[in-house]
C-alpha cells in the first residue's frame, strides 16, 4: 500500500504564527480572535442548514485555535464548531482555553450552543471569558453551577476515603 504523501501547500491552523500574549485580553486580542473566528466559518461544511458557524479560542501558551461546524446526513452526529475548536486545541499542542470567539454566516457574535457551553467548560473552566452578543462574560455566568471534572475527582476521592 503507498502512503499519500501529506498536503503541505496550505498551513495547518495549528501552524499559524500567533503573536498573542495570553494575558492580554485587549481589544487588539479579541479583534485577532475575530478574523480568526471568522476565517474557520468560511471552512464550514453545512449542506444542510446552509448555517456557518465559526469558532475561536486562545490558549494559555499563546496559541490561537479554530473551529467550523461540519455537518452529516446523519444529522445529530454534526459537529459544531466548538468541537472542531477543541479538536484543534489537542491536535495542536492542548493547554487551556482563556478566551473564546464565535461567529454567524455573516460574521456576527453567536452563541455556543448548551452543549458547547459544556464542552468549552471542560478546556476552559469557570474562568474562560466568552464573548457574547450582550458583551464578554465569563464562563462562570455562561454556564452557571456546571457540572465537571472536580465532581468526578471529589466522588472518587470520597469513595476512596470509605475503602
Ligand atoms: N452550531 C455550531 O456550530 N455551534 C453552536 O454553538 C450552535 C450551532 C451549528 C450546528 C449546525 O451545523 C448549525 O449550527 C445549525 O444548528
Amino acid at each position: 500500500m503507498t502512503v499519500p504523501e501529506p498536503n503541505t501547500s496550505e498551513h495547518a491552523w495549528s501552524e499559524e504564527p500567533t503573536p498573542v500574549c495570553p494575558d492580554d485580553l485587549s481589544e487588539g486580542t479579541w479583534g485577532l480572535l475575530r478574523e480568526e473566528a471568522r476565517r474557520a466559518m468560511t471552512k464550514a461544511y453545512v449542506p444542510y442548514s446552509s448555517y456557518p458557524v465559526g469558532a475561536a479560542g486562545l490558549v494559555d501558551d499563546g496559541r490561537i485555535v479554530g473551529g467550523c461546524n461540519i455537518e452529516n446526513a446523519s444529522f445529530g452526529v454534526t459537529l459544531c464548531a466548538e468541537c472542531s475548536l477543541v479538536s484543534d486545541l489537542f491536535m495542536s499542542g492542548g493547554g487551556r482555553l482563556v478566551a473564546f470567539d464565535c461567529v454567524d454566516g455573516d460574521g456576527n457574535t453567536l452563541v455556543p450552543c448548551g452543549r458547547c457551553r459544556q464542552l468549552l467548560f471542560e478546556h476552559g473552566g469557570d474562568d474562560l471569558i466568552l464573548n457574547m452578543p450582550g458583551g464578554r462574560s465569563p464562563m462562570s455566568v455562561v454556564l452557571p453551577e456546571a457540572f465537571g471534572p472536580d465532581h468526578l475527582s471529589q466522588a472518587r476521592d470520597a469513595h476512596s476515603a470509605k475503602h
